[in-house]
C-alpha cells in the first residue's frame, strides 16, 4: 500500500490480562491512549485462544524459537504464552502520525524495572507487574502491525481504511 508522507499510521495495541483484570488499571490505559490523541479505529475484547496466541508470538519472536536453548530469548516463550491466554484482553487498532513509535514510547521499555527507571511515567513503568505482566502490546514495525492487525481484525481491510476513511481525516 502506498502512503502519503502526512499519512495516519496503524498500530496493534494489546492490554494484557494483568490489566484488564484490573478495572482502574485498565480505564488507566484506556485514557493514555485518548490523552496521547490516539484515534480508536477498531476495539474489541477476547478471551485470546492459546494457539493463536503461540502463533501470534511465535512468528513475531521466529528467530528466537527456532533456535536452541542457548537462545536467551526462548525462556519466557511459555511464560508469555500461559499468561496472555489466562484472561481477557482488550485489542485495539490504533492511529496516529507515526502512531508505532508513539505507542511504544507511551508503553515504556520492556522490562519492568527498566520502564520504572527509565519511564516511571509510562504505561509499563507505572502498571507493569514483571517482564511478562507488562500491561501492554505494541507493534514493533508497519510489517508487523500489518500481520498483528490481521490476526486480530480479520475483517478489516487496511487498502479500505487509507483509500477511503483516512484521508477524510486529514
Ligand atoms: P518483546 O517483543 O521483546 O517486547 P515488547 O513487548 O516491548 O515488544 O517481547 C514480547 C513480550 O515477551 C514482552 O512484552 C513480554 C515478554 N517478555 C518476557 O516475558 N521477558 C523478557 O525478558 C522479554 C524481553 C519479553
Ligand atoms: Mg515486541
Amino acid at each position: 500500500i502506498l502512503r502519503s508522507p502526512q499519512a495516519l499510521q496503524l498500530t496493534l495495541a494489546l492490554i494484557k490480562p494483568d490489566a484488564v483484570a484490573h478495572p482502574l488499571i485498565l480505564e488507566a490505559v484506556h485514557q493514555q491512549i485518548l490523552s496521547n490523541k490516539f484515534l480508536i479505529v477498531r476495539m474489541r475484547e477476547l478471551l485470546w485462544k492459546k494457539e493463536d496466541c503461540q502463533k501470534f508470538y511465535r512468528e513475531h519472536e521466529g528467530a528466537k524459537l527456532e533456535s536452541l536453548d542457548s537462545d536467551p530469548g526462548r525462556f519466557f516463550y511459555q511464560r508469555l504464552v500461559e499468561f496472555m491466554a489466562s484472561g481477557p484482553i482488550r485489542a485495539y487498532i490504533l492511529a496516529h502520525k507515526d502512531a508505532i513509535q508513539l505507542w511504544r514510547t507511551v508503553m515504556g521499555p520492556t522490562r519492568v524495572f527498566r520502564a520504572r527507571h527509565v519511564a516511571p511515567e509510562s504505561i509499563r513503568g507505572s502498571f507493569g507487574l514483571t517482564d511478562t505482566r507488562n500491561t501492554t502490546h505494541g507493534s514493533d514495525s508497519v510489517v508487523s502491525a500489518s500481520r498483528e492487525i490481521a490476526a486480530f481484525f480479520p475483517d478489516f481491510s487496511e487498502q479500505h481504511w487509507y483509500e477511503k476513511e483516512e484521508p477524510q481525516l486529514r
